[in-house]
């Protein structure tokens, strides 16, 4: 990897002030990483170099047709002052498949997690000391090509950013969600299952019917039936039925639309250690509904990288409103957040070995 560092990099205490700020995306780390594709010769040699603006031709490909893919990752703090990536060859793979729908060039895992490390590395001082708040990594990808033909790029850019990140959500408060079944997030043979900027871009209108409804987040329900739960904007959903040691947590079924979230795929083997029943459900608006009525569904949450687990309260639709749990923080939400966060932060034993030491 070439190293160019960034002789303007923010001291010390500067550094330390803007981490503590908390917040989300609100400051980037000293310098990124960028790595260049083209059809002929493969991925280059990967560069770390100072953060900073970069200069597009206006006709790249990227801006007209929207060729682009992100990832979304955490590095943490450890006990011991080193720092732990959380499943990052998981992330690895899911941008490789997104790549591959999105007829982008697939990056060889050990060179994604290779660029990873290197800028945790060298911008670890913007890694945060407290439990729950971390290191986001942003890799994304975009096609370069300069032309305004409709095709598959012959070129690609890959970079890497970091962000210092406090709670997305507040744990303490339920989150408010506004099921939208005027639009449609992902359809069968669609692009719901990649993480492509183009599904957030198209989510937004109904983040703003959500908003106007006082709720913080939309929930999308399938594109073909129009009563199947799916997720939320950036966020899987689970639901736990029952209470105490009998309880059972639900999520709903990746039929092919969902984004398959690590933070949920991990959340099924946590349940399970924590000695509750998983399932993998198809979910319909209806059962939500009367789940919560008949006080079967007790609780339910929201969970992905930067949200980590937050819990729901009030779900409001065209069909009505139903609050869940009073609208406060469920026990089995809270146990299995801060489990997460345990294995995460290196205060509870990693036996599913999910965590990669970077320093
Ligand atoms: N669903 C969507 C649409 C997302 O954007 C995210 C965030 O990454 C998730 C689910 C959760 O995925 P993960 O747990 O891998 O962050
Ligand atoms: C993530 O959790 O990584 C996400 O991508 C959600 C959102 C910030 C887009």
């Amino acid at each position: 990897m070439k190293i160019s560092l960034n002789p303007q990099a923010k001291d010390a205490a500067t550094r330390d002030a803007l981490v503590a700020e908390g917040g989300f995306g609100k400051y980037y780390t000293d310098h990124m990483v960028v790595c260049e594709w083209n059809e002929k010769d493969g991925w280059s040699e990967p560069e770390l170099k100072a953060y900073g603006p970069i200069s597009l031709d206006p006709a790249t490909a990227v801006f007209h047709y929207g060729q682009e893919i992100f990832e979304g990752m955490k590095a943490y703090r450890q006990p011991d002052g080193g720092i732990g990536l959380f499943r990052p060859e998981a992330n690895a793979r899911r941008f490789a498949k997104s790549a591959n729908r999105l007829a982008l060039p697939e990056m060889p895992e050990e060179l994604f997690i290779q660029t990873v490390e290197a800028l945790v590395k060298q911008d670890a001082g913007w890694v945060p000391n407290k439990v729950g708040e971390s290191l986001y990594i942003r890799p994304f990808m975009f096609a370069t090509e300069v032309g305004l033909g409709v095709r598959p790029s012959n070129k690609a850019l890959y970079m890497l950013i970091a962000t210092p990140a406090g709670a997305y959500f507040d744990p303490s408060k339920a989150v408010n969600v506004w099921i939208s079944t005027e639009y449609v997030r992902a359809a069968q043979g669609g692009t719901g299952e990649a993480k492509c900027g183009g599904n957030y871009a198209a989510s937004l209108v109904a983040q703003k019917a959500a908003a106007k409804e006082g709720c913080d987040q939309v929930v999308w329900i399938d594109a073909k039936e129009r009563k199947w739960v799916e997720e939320m904007g950036g966020m899987n959903l689970y639901f736990v039925k029952g209470s105490g040691a009998d309880a059972t947590v639900i999520t709903p079924k990746l039929t092919g639309t969902l984004l398959p979230g690590i933070t949920r795929d991990s959340i099924l083997s946590v349940a399970k250690d924590l000695g509750y029943k998983t399932e993998e459900v198809m979910l319909s608006i209806d059962n939500w509904r009367d789940g919560v009525a008949s006080g079967e569904i007790t609780e339910i949450f929201a969970c992905g990288t930067a949200a980590v687990v937050s819990p729901v309260g009030t779900a409001k639709s065209a069909m009505g409103t139903w609050v869940t749990g009073g609208g406060q923080p469920g026990k089995i939400t809270m146990q299995i957040r801060n489990h997460l966060l345990g294995i995460q932060h290196g205060s509870i034993n990693d036996t599913h070995k999910w965590m990669r030491k970077v320093i």
